[in-house]
């Protein structure tokens, strides 16, 4: 008898075509080679450097000792007192009323929600629009849920600007709903109030749902002015599901924790969904939500001035190899799209290279969509210390212009 060893022949017999046909998110594949090459200056997976803020951590602390029941399953939709909080917040972000038993939902963090979203609105061969580039794992997200990714290509020449009257064209019986993630994973790109709210209209003259997908909106530096949430407008709440995650804004990627804030009617079908997934999100992710949401959080202005000043100097670093890539400037959230201006055969073999070769490690453009090929993804979330030796070596490997 074969002994059973990963990826043996005999094993493949147990897959099923709809995982087998998926392929491992190009940011979290870079991230696993990357661990494996010591001393390698990785700016491929967004995780702010900071660790998760102190009073969140005591307040945590706090209830690991006094809360019996720290231990135990939560309901499915989450706890009460966060939900209330997670309600109060989003009347404060948006101005809209919503009632936390009927609207709100407990996630483990964006990616959990939106994968059980897309398992309760997909049928078999919908389309889900995705603007293109997107955030990586939303096109395989439609993928195991039977949907059709649809691609809208943002516009490269106008700074990554939606181009809402191509919209109108990719629109048809099959539509089920549109994902949009402002400030953008992985362009850095705030999409203007404007061009929203035509999606808005698009969306209930056509009635689909709008997916707000929302890590970054607390990065958005000299264009605070210019964000502008979606889910603020109360004629588009039964069109739209917000998202909001806990994981870049509050340093707690590894909790996993997030909310959505959803119509009624979905909630039904969601909780059904979640309680298969994972019963429930973790308690004590939900305890330090808790924390998070009654601190001050005066560490959200420590964290977006220290983003800025790495944007900063990311820029300045990639003026100094002008020759190699070619970028815009980002506006928000904490990521660099750069075209890659040396001859190479595809973005993942150029992130191959570099990680082999100069122990730099980058995102594959590719992964997020057709018109990422031949980009790079940069997260500027590491320390200016990462930023620095990665483009150390960098300069070193192509040399400077
Ligand atoms: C656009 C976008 N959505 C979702 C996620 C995942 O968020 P979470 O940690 O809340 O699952 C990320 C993380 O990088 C992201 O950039």
């Amino acid at each position: 008898m074969t002994a059973a060893t990963p990826g043996n022949t005999f094993a493949s017999n147990f897959v099923s075509d709809r995982a087998a046909g998926l392929w491992l998110s190009g940011i979290k594949e870079m991230a696993m080679l990357s661990a494996r090459v010591d001393g390698a200056a990785s700016l491929a997976w967004g995780i702010p450097s900071f660790p998760t803020p102190e009073y969140i951590l005591n307040g945590v602390v706090q209830q690991l000792k006094n809360d019996e029941d720290i231990g135990k399953y939560a309901l499915p939709d989450g706890l009460e007192e966060l939900k209330q909080l997670v309600a109060r917040k989003h009347k404060i972000d948006t101005g809209i009323f919503v009632d936390a038993d009927d609207h709100v939902m407990i996630t483990a963090g964006n990616m959990q929600g939106m994968y059980s979203l897309l398992q309760v609105i997909t049928n078999p061969g919908d389309e889900i629009i995705l603007t293109d580039p997107c955030f990586a794992s939303h096109i395989q997200q439609v993928n195991i849920c039977g949907g059709k990714p649809v691609y809208w290509s943002l516009d490269e020449d106008n700074s990554w600007s939606l181009d809402v009257d191509a919209l109108s064209q990719l629109i048809s019986e099959k539509t089920k709903a549109i994902i949009i993630n402002s400030p953008s994973n992985p362009t850095g790109k705030i999409f203007s109030k404007e061009n929203l709210l035509r999606i808005g209209e698009m969306a209930r003259a056509h009635n689909f749902m709008i997916l707000i997908d929302d890590p970054y909106s607390h990065f958005t530096y000299e264009h605070k002015n210019r964000y502008f949430n979606l889910a603020s407008t109360i004629d588009l709440f039964e069109n739209i599901a917000y998202l909001f995650s806990f994981s870049k804004a509050y340093a707690m990627s590894g909790w996993r924790l997030g909310y959505m804030i959803i119509p009624a009617h979905i909630k039904k079908q969601l909780i059904k969904v979640h309680d298969l997934n994972m019963i429930c999100t973790p308690r004590v992710s939900q305890t330090a939500g808790i924390a998070a949401l009654t601190g001050d959080a005066h560490h959200l202005v420590e964290y977006e001035a220290a983003f800025s000043s790495r944007r900063e100097l990311i820029c300045q670093r990639l003026d100094a190899i002008s020759h190699i890539f070619g970028y815009i400037k980002p506006e928000g959230a904490y990521y660099v799209f750069p075209r890659i201006l040396v001859a190479h055969q595809n973005s993942r073999d150029f992130c191959l290279e570099l990680l082999n070769k100069a122990k730099v490690t980058l995102a594959p453009g590719s992964a997020f969509g057709p018109s990422g090929e031949n980009h790079v993804r940069m997260a500027y979330c590491v320390s200016e210390d990462t930023i620095n030796l990665a483009f150390d070596r960098l300069e070193a490997y192509f040399g400077k212009a």
